[in-house]
């Protein structure tokens, strides 16, 4: 259910930024600004900037940019709506929502919350008593110290353990969490029982799911791993085992690996590998590569050497190619078939693991080779099969630079041109629209540009702005009108409010110049009423030249007084002088 403007913008009345920002990374006032070494890019003098009157960042260095829920989407790799539900929580307000078609979303259940973070803490307290248990982890080689990191616990054998932490241990919300199960005659027990239990934590550290693996030896009872049912707060294609864990070692190492295990991860952190995050045993899901995507550019996967590994990495690509932009950097690291990352890193160390990682295959290279070794080019059928192979996955592509790169090589491949492979698999090259050659089209996006910095700054001049007076065909003039009715249905809408609402409508580029200029605009030196009547009058004039060529067009009987007014102001304007 979408959350009502209204309340977006009163949750950002209500917040302050530079607190929501200090709390993580600490800002010292310079002139009327905030600044720190920016967060999202390595820098050792700050251009990262925090307007208190404004309610936005913008980082002079590397462009980040936003609101108090876009800085908490970037830094914490929350999405939209935890952004907004964490912020809400923090002024204790509550998120309405506007009822829709759509599902409801789940939501995430306080009780259920403190549920398993009672259950982790018994099962950690539980492992300090059960010499079996720590043996099994230390013939692992893990550490205590990595141990408690992951918060790793023990769950005993016997049937009703957790009754010792929960005195309503019938309670059906047990149950729900996926800690006890019900049996048909009604009998409760408890769902983890003699397992090592490995917490799975969302991506504020909360405890929502755990995993529970088998000891050695106690192979008959059961899967190796049994991990919680999906619940409300744990969706398992959502999470990624370790990533709150990893946070800060992948932003600093400005890279990911993505392994399939929870010892897999447990192991490379030991290691010294820390930035390292596990999948559950599933496939890649492209929700999974776009919560990794925003904390770094740079993700390696990393599966077993086996066939089952191979065919994960295989699924984790066609997952990943519609996410792919130019500029991110993905990469696959195949190990020997006998080993799991787990495995090589216990025996070939951090060295050797890092020395692998850099052999690690781009995926351009990786789909063109698992294509191209599946069938016979020498032969016409296997070229043909090549190209139908090859179609579904480039048309998922989204990124130009390597849809290109893909295109020309499989053309050569199969023996076509790239012109042959575009039309017959009617890819089509993304052609940009041709540009109008007027002046209209030269001039104006740098005045729609302009316009939307004036109508951010000082929202309430759109309702000075006449549309009808703009040329319609201006780039960026969807946003303007956007902005214009946003600001029409709800008249005291903050700058930061309504450039977060412009999130949806306009481009990544195009929000980072006006946060920007925004920025630079000083309130008290700039002119901002001068500005805008000669901009509104450059666009009218604008407006009139464009009419002009339709004008020019028509029959002089067929024009209206108006038109003709327009007609000879134009003719006596272009005279010499
Ligand atoms: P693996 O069988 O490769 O496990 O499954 P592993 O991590 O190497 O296990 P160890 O080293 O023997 O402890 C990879 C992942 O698949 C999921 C788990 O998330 C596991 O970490 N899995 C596996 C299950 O969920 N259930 C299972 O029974 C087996
Ligand atoms: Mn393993």
């Amino acid at each position: 259910m979408p959350i009502p403007q209204h309340f977006i913008q009163e949750l950002l009345d209500r917040v302050d930024l530079v607190d929501v920002i200090d709390r993580v990374v600490p800002l010292k006032k310079a002139g009327a600004n905030y600044v720190a070494c920016c967060p999202f890019h390595r820098e050792k003098t700050p251009s990262f900037t925090v307007s208190p009157t404004k309610q936005f960042y913008h980082c002079f260095g590397c462009g980040a940019h936003g609101t108090a829920i876009g800085f908490l989407m970037e830094h914490q790799g929350l999405g939209f709506i935890e952004a907004v539900e964490d912020l809400a929580r923090r002024v204790g307000l509550k998120v309405p929502r506007e009822s829709s078609d759509r599902p409801v979303k789940l939501r995430a259940d306080p009780d259920m919350l403190d549920v398993m973070q009672r259950a982790a803490n018994y099962y950690r307290s539980q492992l300090k008593r059960s010499e079996r248990a720590i043996a099994y982890l230390k013939g692992r080689g893990v550490s205590g110290e990595i141990a408690a990191r992951f918060q790793i616990g023990y769950a005993p054998s016997g049937w009703q353990n957790l009754r010792e932490v929960f005195s309503d241990y019938e309670s059906v919300a047990l149950t729900t969490a996926g800690l006890t199960i019900r049996s048909e005659e009604g009998r409760v027990y408890d769902r983890f029982r003699d397992r090592v239990m490995f917490p799975i934590h969302d991506q504020r550290g909360h405890v929502i799911g755990f995993g529970g693996r088998i000891l050695e030896g106690a192979e008959h009872a059961g899967p190796k791993y049994l991990n919680s049912p999906e619940t409300v707060l744990f969706q398992k294609g959502q999470e990624l085992y370790g990533l709150f864990l990893a946070r800060r070692a992948i932003r600093e190492a400005g890279r990911v690996v993505v392994v399939e295990g929870y010892m897999d991860a447990v192991a490379l952190t030991q290691h010294g590998i820390e930035y390292v995050v596990a999948t559950l045993g599933t496939a890649t899901t492209s929700q999974q590569i776009t919560k990794l995507v925003r904390h770094v550019d740079d993700v390696v996967f990393c599966f077993d050497g086996d066939p089952a590994g191979r065919g994960a990495a295989w699924r984790a690509m066609m997952n990943a190619l519609p996410m792919v932009k130019d500029g991110l950097k993905l990469s696959f690291l195949f190990l020997p078939p006998e080993h799991d990352p787990d495995s090589y890193v216990r025996a070939f160390g951090q060295e050797g693991f890092e020395d692998a990682l850099k052999n690690a295959v781009p995926l351009s290279v990786y789909l063109i080779r698992e294509i191209s070794t599946r069938h016979d080019l020498t032969t016409q059928e296997g070229r043909v099969r090549l190209l139908n192979d090859a179609q579904p996955l480039l048309q998922q592509i989204q990124a130009p630079g390597l849809g290109l790169l893909l295109r020309k090589r499989i053309a050569e491949l199969a023996g076509v041109t790239q012109a042959e492979l575009e039309s017959l698999l009617k890819l089509g090259p993304s052609v940009a629209k041709p540009r109008l050659e007027s002046q209209v089209a030269r001039q104006s996006p740098v005045l729609t540009r302009e316009l939307l910095k004036l109508l951010l700054f000082r929202p309430s001049l759109a309702t000075r702005v006449d549309v009808s007076a703009i040329p319609p065909t201006l780039p960026q003039m969807e946003v303007v009108r956007y902005v214009i009715e946003t600001v029409l249905a709800q008249p005291d809408i903050s700058s930061a409010a309504l450039l977060e609402s412009l999130r949806v409508m306009a481009s990544e580029k195009l929000c980072r110049y006006l946060t920007e200029q925004l920025m630079t605009l000083d309130a008290q030196t700039f002119d901002i009423e001068s500005e805008f009547q000669a901009l509104m009058n450059k666009l009218e004039r604008l407006g009139h030249s464009g009419n002009l060529a339709s004008i020019l067009e028509k029959p002089l009987h067929q024009l209206t007084e108006q038109e003709k007014a327009l007609l000879r102001n134009y003719r006596r304007s272009a005279e010499p002088k």
